[in-house]
């Protein structure tokens, strides 16, 4: 499978073959690279070895011939590794760590030759870990931290943006402790508030639970992460990811207060209206689908009777007018005779959409306009 990257005729070393490790072997093989593989699990080896993504490394010390070695293995274990590697006369040595301040505290506490050393987060991955769910793709038009010490070498960092080219991502300079303390905010806080979220529901009966919809659904998509990486991510950041925790949950404890304290109502709604407001403003900051800059979409509800075929005959009246979708959802209560189908489509298409689908005989109504 082609990347459409640049050519990059490299040797490459990756160290752990899983998810991440194999992603990037498989790009940098499509771009051209010749790559040495190593694992701990000789069977996560060879299962990288039989899906292409290079040839396996006959032991740790064949991977100094390697123009860059990339570390793609569990946080608490990537300053070990890296200084194991650097030791051993490695020319470069990058990792893909979540996290940037510890391992490269490690690798600074070691005395090892930070020259060489260049720290790295692909913003790009999965909830499953390991070699079968790797993607070359994986890495495509997404940003990727590229984090230098302040001794770390020129050649160095253009090594590893070279492997960030070749992988078809967007290099994103940074100083590890900056890295660490926006990740806290960005990624390691929500996964916790998801998963706490979802625990809020341990408790109910099944039957309870499935009246829930799909606002908690959407709002808890990732709490089946790996508890075993998560763990090791949150512990190698701990001050951050308390600051980020804190600063999410403020609101809602004094919201919490409010609502107890018997406050007027006025008083409520302003504050209700500040939060919801705060929460608007701060998604309209993220990146849309795939980290393309965010587009206005438009929301189009029509009422879908229960029967068979009702929803392959809204989306054939919808293709007829040639509207492009930028999302569906259904929301249909058990026990409903009818559900609500969610279109989002282009602003400029909803008034129209509307009128067509009503001129078929749905009910269809326009929502709300928002960032996509
Ligand atoms: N999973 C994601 O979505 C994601 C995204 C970006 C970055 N990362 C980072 O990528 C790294 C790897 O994560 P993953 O999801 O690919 O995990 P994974 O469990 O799929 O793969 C890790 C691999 O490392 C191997 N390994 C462990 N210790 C080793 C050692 N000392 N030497 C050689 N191999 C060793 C394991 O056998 C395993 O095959 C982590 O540091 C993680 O923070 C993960």
């Amino acid at each position: 499978m082609s990347t459409e990257g640049p050519r990059w005729d490299a040797q490459v070393a990756v160290v752990g073959t899983g998810l991440v490790g194999t992603s990037i072997a498989l790009a940098a093989v499509a771009a051209g690279a010749r790559v040495l593989l190593y694992d701990v699990d000789p069977d996560r080896l060879a299962f990288a070895v039989d899906r292409a993504a290079g040839v396996p490394a006959p032991g740790l010390a064949a991977l100094a011939a390697a123009d860059l070695t990339v570390v793609a293995v569990p946080p608490e274990r990537v300053g070990a590794a890296a200084v194991e590697l650097l030791n051993a006369g490695t020319s470069v040595v990058t990792h893909v760590a979540s996290v940037q301040h510890r391992p490269q505290g490690d690798v600074e506490a070691s005395g090892a030759d930070l020259a060489r050393f260049c720290g790295g987060h692909p913003i790009a991955g999965r909830e499953r870990s390991g070699p079968a769910h790797a993607d070359p793709g994986l890495f495509r038009d997404r940003a990727w931290v590229v984090c230098p010490t302040t001794t770390t070498a020129a050649g160095t960092v253009a090594v590893v943006e070279a492997l960030v080219a070749a992988c078809g991502a967007r290099p994103v300079r940074m100083g590890a402790a900056e890295h660490d303390a926006l990740l806290a905010r960005l990624s390691h806080a929500p996964q916790l508030v998801a998963s706490a979220l979802s625990a809020s529901l341990v408790g109910l009966t099944g039957e309870l639970a499935a009246l829930a919809g799909s606002g908690m659904r959407d709002t808890t998509r990732i709490a089946d992460s790996e508890p075993d990486l998560w763990a090791q991510i949150i512990e190698s950041n701990r001050e951050p990811v308390a600051a980020a925790l804190q600063g999410a949950i403020a609101p809602l404890i004094g919201l919490a207060d409010l609502l107890r304290a018997d406050a007027p109502a006025a008083d409520v709604d302003l504050a209700v209206r500040r939060l919801m407001e705060a929460g608007r403003a701060g998604r309209a900051l993220l990146p849309g689908k795939h980290g393309r800059a965010p587009v206005q979409a438009a929301e189009v509800h029509v009422v879908v009777p229960d029967r068979p075929g009702a929803l392959a005959d809204l989306l054939r009246t919808i293709a007829d007018r040639g509207v492009n979708l930028e999302d569906l959802r259904v929301e249909h209560a058990p026990g409903q005779p009818s559900g609500v189908a969610e279109l989002v489509v282009a602003p400029a298409s909803q008034q129209a959409l509307v009128s067509a689908l009503r001129a078929h005989g749905w009910s269809a109504v326009a929502g709300d306009v928002t960032a996509l």
